[in-house]
């Protein structure tokens, strides 16, 4: 029998462990997993092959954000530019809407779900670390792909998208009012998932 929908959103700065976080989450308790920077960082990518940036969000395909390519830094970059324009975030609200009510629960994560895309999400969270941990966290991951980047250029782009994705006038990173702040810089990822999960759990019952 399928569960009616319960929605986790997940907001935070980039490298935050939002990603880690949702997939715990969603894999405890059996919801879908939107990770919704994938949507900004495929329309991102196709700008930088010459698209228009609102076509692109207009005609995006789901099978689009299961290419690798979009996990490098460029097209991170490229993203958090196509992500203040208006209309494209506009064209990509009616799926994130729909998919964080699916039968079953969802769990999305993003810059604006608690606040723009399901405020009347039923466990909202807002993670966060320093940049400094941020950067190093980012920095192993890339490391681990075979990238040969260094600490300095990460931090100074985990900077830079901190500073777009916040002052943007259109839905820009901030915690919802009801959200619940975990500042994972000094917790472990087996710590900053207990405590996801004990939220969840307790909005639940
Ligand atoms: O989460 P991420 O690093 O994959 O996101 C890439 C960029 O997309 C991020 O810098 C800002 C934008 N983004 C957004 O504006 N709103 C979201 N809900 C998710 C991502």
């Amino acid at each position: 029998m399928e569960t009616a929908p319960f929605t986790v959103a997940i907001d935070g700065p980039a490298a935050a462990g939002k990603g880690t976080l949702s997939r715990a989450v969603a894999a405890q308790f059996g919801f879908g997993h939107l990770d919704t920077g994938l949507l900004y960082r495929a329309v991102g990518a196709q700008v930088l092959s010459g698209r228009d940036a609102v076509e692109a969000a207009r005609s995006l395909d789901r099978e689009a954000l299961e290419d690798p390519a979009l996990r490098t830094a460029e097209v991170a970059q490229a993203a958090s530019k196509v992500a203040v324009i208006a209309d494209v975030r506009a064209a990509l609200l009616d799926f994130q809407r729909a998919f964080a009510r699916r039968a079953g629960g969802a769990v999305l994560d993003g810059r604006d779900i608690g606040t723009v895309i399901c405020p009347q999400a039923e466990v909202k969270l807002f993670v966060t670390a320093s940049a400094e941990v941020r950067a190093g966290r980012r920095l192993a991951e890339l490391q681990a792909r075979g990238d040969t980047t260094d600490f300095e250029t990460v931090l100074a782009d985990v900077k830079a998208r901190d500073a777009r994705d916040s002052d943007r006038a259109e839905a820009p990173l901030r915690p919802a009012d009801t959200a619940h702040v975990l500042d994972t810089s000094d917790m472990t990822i087996e710590d900053a998932v207990a405590r996801a999960v004990g939220l969840v759990e307790a909005a639940r019952s």
